[in-house]
């Protein structure tokens, strides 16, 4: 009798939804707070990452926003009025709404994954549902270490929480992946002990979501720690064993690396945060010149941002940041950047008034978002912030105080961020706030 040769070890796949996208083979853009906002995850795709991740956003926060198009900016956006509508009273209240979430439908299309924080199924799956329609994937962050976040619940409490995690996943697959036909992922970081982090990939691989994260590090290492590659071998293993795509993430800086290491430690993706924050052109392929040089080659890639920051019309407080990041602080041109008011102060300061009429545009996208405001004292400003959270009652003028501490103590300094070490609901209805837990 003929004996029949083994066939090919078929290694089993999570389908992916015909609206989802595949996380294997790919670069990625890692969520950020603050350094996430839409210009930065357009000029990633720009230099080529092959998908972006949005800022994490609260489950409370999206839920109860109205979802509109921007027709000026082509631009989707999710917003809410603020609870302190005084913010600026001489706008007409359409422009006074908080912009929560905002995405450029054509240019993300099919490479946007939204990162949400929650600690309850029912509020994920409420959450996930105002922007499944309109996304490739939606992700639940089960990393962060902020107080701000494990108080609740969320973050990286979801890894000392394993039941609430894998109850959270399924139901977004059942009740938003599922129906949407998007896939549903998770980010997590490693726990203390191989057999703890195994024992928890086990079950996440279970819950039928498409794709997961391992940030390579423990809950309580600082970001400056190096990342430890010890145990992604074999969450990469257990992943693939489940046909879950698994993607690395800490301490990468490059296309060329990331491809490197995911050859290495055999795993699917390669996710990038701090690097991209800085030079978003780590992203560029080799065959195409690679990585600008950053201290060298900035304003290449800071001419480019403006470009997409004036398009989108960011939050000046936001761009402002992100060009912190962006110009090496012992440029001259640092400080002027920093004392900038508006678009029209910065496009002078960096000296691009004369690319493609950029001093023109930034001009009139400052009257657009009427800056600069005009100059306050310190005293009636506090009058009118007492003012406003006498109207919105006890609890936002808790938040309220916090908010204006940021913002006063937040100018576009260089500064490193844990993970991710501003409240998202908070940050987003505020273009400057960075509350206490911000380490300058
Ligand atoms: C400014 C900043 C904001 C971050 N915000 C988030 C976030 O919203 N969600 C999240 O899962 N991780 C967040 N992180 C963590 C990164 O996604 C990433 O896991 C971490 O920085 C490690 O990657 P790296 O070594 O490439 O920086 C943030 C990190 C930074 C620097």
């Amino acid at each position: 009798m003929a004996s029949i040769a083994p066939g090919p070890v078929l290694t089993p796949r999570v389908p992916i939804p015909r609206n989802g996208v595949d996380y294997r083979g790919t670069v990625v853009l890692a969520p950020m707070v603050r350094s996430g906002e839409l210009p930065s995850r357009l000029l990633a795709l720009k230099y080529g990452a092959d998908l972006v991740w949005g800022p994490e956003t609260i489950d409370r926060a999206i839920i109860g926003t109205t979802r509109r198009m921007n027709p000026h900016t082509h631009t989707l956006e999710w917003s809410r009025l603020p609870t302190s509508k005084l913010k600026n009273p001489a706008l007409d209240p359409e422009q006074r709404e908080s912009v929560l979430y905002r995405i450029h439908p054509e240019l993300e299309k099919g490479r946007l994954i939204y990162q949400m924080g929650t600690a309850s199924p029912d509020l994920a799956v409420q959450a996930a549902k105002m922007v499944a329609a309109d996304v490739a994937g939606i992700d639940v962050n089960s990393g962060c270490p902020k107080p701000f976040s494990t108080a609740g619940g969320m973050g990286a409490a979801l890894l000392k929480t394993p039941d609430l995690l894998c109850d959270i996943l399924r139901r977004l697959v059942e009740e938003v992946g599922t129906p949407y036909e998007i896939g549903i992922s998770v980010k997590i970081r490693i726990l203390d002990t191989p057999a703890e982090t195994e024992a928890l990939v086990r079950r996440l691989v279970q819950t039928g979501i498409t794709g997961l994260t391992v940030h390579c590090r423990t809950t309580p290492m600082r970001p400056r720690e190096r990342a430890i590659r010890l145990q992604l071998k074999m969450v990469g293993d257990v992943c693939r064993a489940a046909g879950v795509a698994c993607v690395m993430n800490g301490d990468v800086t490059s296309r060329a690396e990331a491809l490197q290491l995911m050859r290495e430690f055999k795993v699917d993706g390669a996710m990038i945060a701090t690097e991209a924050e800085k030079n978003p052109s780590c992203f560029r392929p080799d065959a195409e010149g690679g990585p600008h040089e950053w201290r060298s080659q900035w304003r290449t890639v800071v001419t480019e941002y403006m470009r997409l920051a004036l398009q989108v019309e960011n939050r000046w407080g936001n761009t402002k940041y992100l060009l912190g990041q962006m110009i090496p602080g012992r440029e001259k041109v640092y400080q002027a950047m920093n004392k900038s008011r508006c678009y029209a102060d910065v496009v002078a300061a960096l000296e691009l008034e004369g690319v493609d009429g950029m001093l023109e545009h930034a001009k009139s996208v400052d009257q657009h978002l009427g800056i600069p405001q005009p100059l306050e004292s310190k005293a009636s400003k506090k009058a009118r912030i007492r003012e406003a959270n006498k109207q919105a009652g006890p609890a936002t003028e808790k938040k309220e105080k916090r908010k204006d501490m940021g913002a006063e103590q937040l100018e576009a300094k260089r500064v490193k961020i844990t993970e991710p070490s501003v409240e998202p609901a908070i940050l987003q209805q505020t273009e400057t706030a960075a509350p206490a837990a911000l380490s300058v």
